[in-house]
This record gives structure tokens, C-alpha cells and sequence, in this order.
């Protein structure tokens, strides 16, 4: 049973925190190394994944700590560049842990098959010939990907959908079951233009999947205490209604709410990264899911429940897979799917979405009180002082200092650094 308490992880160095990692995850620590090594893809490797390649480009890959979903404790991996994220997404997941962490649900993994016809001379005629047709329609895209069927997956259902002046869409509902689908959902959708095309009339157009995958929702919910959010001077009730006002502002302003759904992606799309996942198809259908009703809209809304505790609720689709895919060639998204535990592509959608709710509640915290800057800042300085030439014990020691005099900036990490060096016999080796 995993833990995903790491009490002072953050404070060891990398060597140490690797092993704790490999003890928690139950594997060997030269397993972890082996699979992140050259950023868990090698360049010969990576050759034959996209064209044109010169070589590969590597970001962090981290743990989200203290995450806990449906009773069950969770390490959540995070491949991201932007510091504070991490620390930030597991810090509110400690907070959620003292509500009883989050409670998730996800629906069946069905993905949108799209078929575009136009000039269609009679759209009500068209759409009850192909309704007609549904078992025929159905029974050819099964044949059409029949390992899919084999693992128990298939198409479940047509829809049809008239978009005015002889436009007509055709929905084929297909189930992937753990794979994100695209290419099933593809292969689908070309299979059963032409009989559609026969069936409707009309000229055939797009056939290709929809990233408005909104048959594949996840529902995330979290009730955190009120005593929870306390910090320094701010009491508990005070921060919860701070936060309820900040997720008002997002209601009412898409200016704002784009900035709020971008907070719930700092923690949703490191996850769908780390596992190998496409966050462009991930980012639209969020993006397209909060705009559903004309508006653009925040995904997760916080509330003051009845018991006073601050109610965070999220719903947005998600479509991941677990099977297939960048999964085939990278070391690293393996590993991290091993790291996340799950055992189906839902129950990944399901934790990618808390650490989503677990970085807005964090944003807003922040957002609401003291601001972001000064968290930020503090992290910031260690990257300042890693451009400093600060390596080893300094990184902390240089950030500390400039950030506590109120100099972030690569002049001042450097003198701190000289400073140090000085007290330490100036030995060279300590910057390496
Ligand atoms: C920064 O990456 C994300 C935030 O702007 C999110 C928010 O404003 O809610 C802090």
C-alpha cells in the first residue's frame, strides 16, 4: 500500500530522494534511474518517434505528495517546468487529506467519432434513415477495430446532429476502454463515411475524432475543514471565504476564469504529460468544456457548505489512456504511470483532475491572501541561484539569502555565492 506522506521530502538532496521515492513506489531505485535516464528517452529512440529530430529535451519529473482519492493514498508523478507548482499541489492536497481527501467519479471511456456530410437535401430524412441504420452503423465499426471489441470495448451508439443549411454531423460513440483512442475513434469515423454519405446524401466531409470528449467526463469533490486553511494570521473561516469570493470572480469574468482554469492545469496537464498523455487534446477539451454554455467558465467552483467546510467541485473531460500510444516508446512515461498506481485509464483521469483541483486550491489560497508572489519568489531564488553558479548545499543557502533581502536577481545570488565561497576556503568544486 503506497503512502503518499513524505514527510521533508522536499529538503533531501535528489540521491536520497530518489531512494525514498523507490522505497514508497515498492521498486528498485536503479529501476527509477534506469527509466528516467536521458530524460526516459534516448535520442536513437527518439528518431523514430516524430521526424526531423536533432535530439530530445528534458523537464523535471517530480511527485505530487499527500494526495489522497477514494480513501486511498496516491504519488501523483509531474512532468512540469514552472516552479511552486509541485510544492503548491501537494500542499493543498494536505490540506483536502484533513477533509478526508478527494472523492472522484469517471465516466465510462467513451470517445466522439465525428462524420461531416453537407448539401444534405433533407436533414430529418437523413437523420431517421441513419438512426434507422444504427445496428448495421454500429456492427461496421466494430468490425472495423476488432481488438478494441476483443478487450471489451467497441461502439455503443450513434448521434445525430443537424447544424443547419443542409449540415449534418453523425456522432459514433465509441468505447476505448484504456486508451485514449484517437487513432480507434480515426479509424471508426473513415470506416463509416461512405455508407453515412449513402444513407443521407450529400457530400462526405471531415471524419475524425472530437476533442470535446464530453461522454468522457471526470466529477471531483472535496470538502475541506475551515480550520484547514488557516495560515500565520489569516483564521481558518476568513481564508475559506476569501476563497469562495475568488471563485465568484471567476463566474463572473472570463478575463479571470481563463487565468482560475489555467491554475487547474498547472496540476492536470504535468500528470497527463508524465504518463505519456496528449495535452493539446487534454487542453482543448477543457478549454471547449468551459465555454459549453456560451460563456467561458471556471471548471472547478469552491462553496461554503453546510458544515461550514469550503466544497470545492470540478467536472471536464478527459481523455487518457493507459495502454498504447507514447507509452510504447518512452521509459519515462511508463515509469510514471507505474508511479501513479492506477489501474484503468479512468481512475489516471480521475487523479490527473485532483491534482487539478489541488493546484487551484492552492492558487486561490495564495490568491486571496498574501498574493503569489512571495511563495514564488522563494523558489524562484533557488533557480536564481542555480544561474549564479550556486551548486549542492549553496542552492538553498544563496536563495535564502537574497530572497530574504529582497534580492531575487542573478547580481545578487552571485555575490552571496562569492561571499559563501570566501567562507568556505574558496573551493571551486563546491560550485560544480
Ligand atoms: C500561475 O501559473 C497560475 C495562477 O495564475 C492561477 C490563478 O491565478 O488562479 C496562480
Amino acid at each position: 500500500m503506497v503512502t503518499s506522506r513524505l514527510p521533508g521530502f522536499y529538503k533531501l538532496t535528489l540521491e536520497e530522494r530518489r531512494r525514498i521515492a523507490a522505497e514508497a513506489l515498492g521498486v528498485e531505485v536503479t529501476e527509477l534511474e534506469a527509466a528516467l535516464a536521458s530524460g526516459g528517452l534516448p535520442a536513437l529512440r527518439a528518431d523514430k518517434t516524430i521526424e526531423n529530430v536533432v535530439g530530445t529535451y528534458a523537464m523535471p519529473f517530480a511527485l505530487t505528495l499527500n494526495l489522497q482519492m477514494n480513501g486511498r493514498d496516491y504519488l501523483a508523478p509531474m512532468v512540469v517546468e514552472e516552479p511552486s507548482v509541485v510544492a503548491a499541489a501537494s500542499n493543498a492536497a494536505k490540506i483536502i487529506r484533513e477533509g478526508g481527501g478527494f472523492l472522484a467519479e469517471a465516466d465510462e471511456p467513451l470517445m466522439i467519432a465525428q462524420i461531416q456530410l453537407d448539401g444534405v437535401p433533407d436533414a430529418e430524412a437523413a437523420r431517421a434513415a441513419i438512426e434507422g441504420a444504427q445496428d448495421e452503423l454500429l456492427r461496421r465499426a466494430d468490425a472495423a477495430v476488432p481488438n478494441l471489441v476483443a478487450r471489451g470495448g467497441g461502439a455503443r451508439e450513434l448521434e445525430v446532429r443537424a447544424l443547419g443549411d443542409g449540415w449534418l454531423v453523425t456522432h459514433v460513440l465509441v468505447d476505448c476502454r484504456d486508451a485514449m483512442g484517437a487513432n480507434l475513434v480515426n479509424t471508426v469515423a473513415e470506416a463509416l463515411s461512405d455508407r453515412v454519405r449513402e444513407l443521407a446524401g450529400g457530400r462526405a466531409g471531415l471524419r475524425i475524432l472530437s476533442n470535446l470528449s464530453d461522454r468522457r467526463n471526470v466529477r471531483v469533490r472535496c470538502a475541506v475543514p475551515a480550520s484547514a486553511l488557516a495560515f500565520d494570521d489569516y483564521a481558518g473561516d476568513h481564508v475559506r471565504d476569501l476563497i469562495v469570493r475568488a471563485s465568484e470572480f471567476a463566474s463572473r469574468d472570463p478575463y479571470r476564469a481563463a487565468t482560475h482554469n489555467k491554475g487547474i492545469m498547472n496540476g492536470v496537464d504535468p500528470v497527463v504529460i508524465a504518463t505519456g498523455n496528449d495535452w493539446r487534446a487534454v487542453e482543448a477539451g477543457a478549454h471547449a468544456y468551459a465555454a459549453r454554455n456560451g460563456s467561458y467558465e471556471p471548471l472547478c467552483t469552491w462553496r461554503r457548505g453546510d458544515d461550514g467546510a469550503l466544497v470545492g467541485d470540478m467536472e471536464l473531460p478527459l481523455a487518457l489512456g493507459t495502454v498504447g500510444g507514447t507509452l510504447r516508446v518512452h521509459d519515462g512515461a511508463r515509469f510514471g504511470l507505474k508511479v501513479a498506481g492506477v489501474e484503468s485509464a479512468q481512475e489516471l483521469a480521475m487523479l490527473a483532475a485532483c491534482v487539478g483541483v489541488a493546484s487551484n486550491l492552492a492558487a486561490l489560497r495564495a490568491l486571496a491572501t498574501d498574493g503569489i508572489q512571495r511563495g514564488h519568489m522563494a523558489l524562484h531564488a533557488r533557480s536564481v541561484a542555480i544561474a549564479a553558479g550556486a551548486r549542492g548545499e549553496h542552492v538553498e543557502a544563496v536563495a535564502r539569502e537574497i530572497h530574504e533581502a529582497g534580492q531575487v536577481s542573478v547580481e545578487a545570488a552571485r555575490a552571496a555565492l562569492q561571499r559563501r565561497l570566501g567562507s568556505s576556503a574558496g573551493d571551486a568544486r563546491l560550485v560544480r
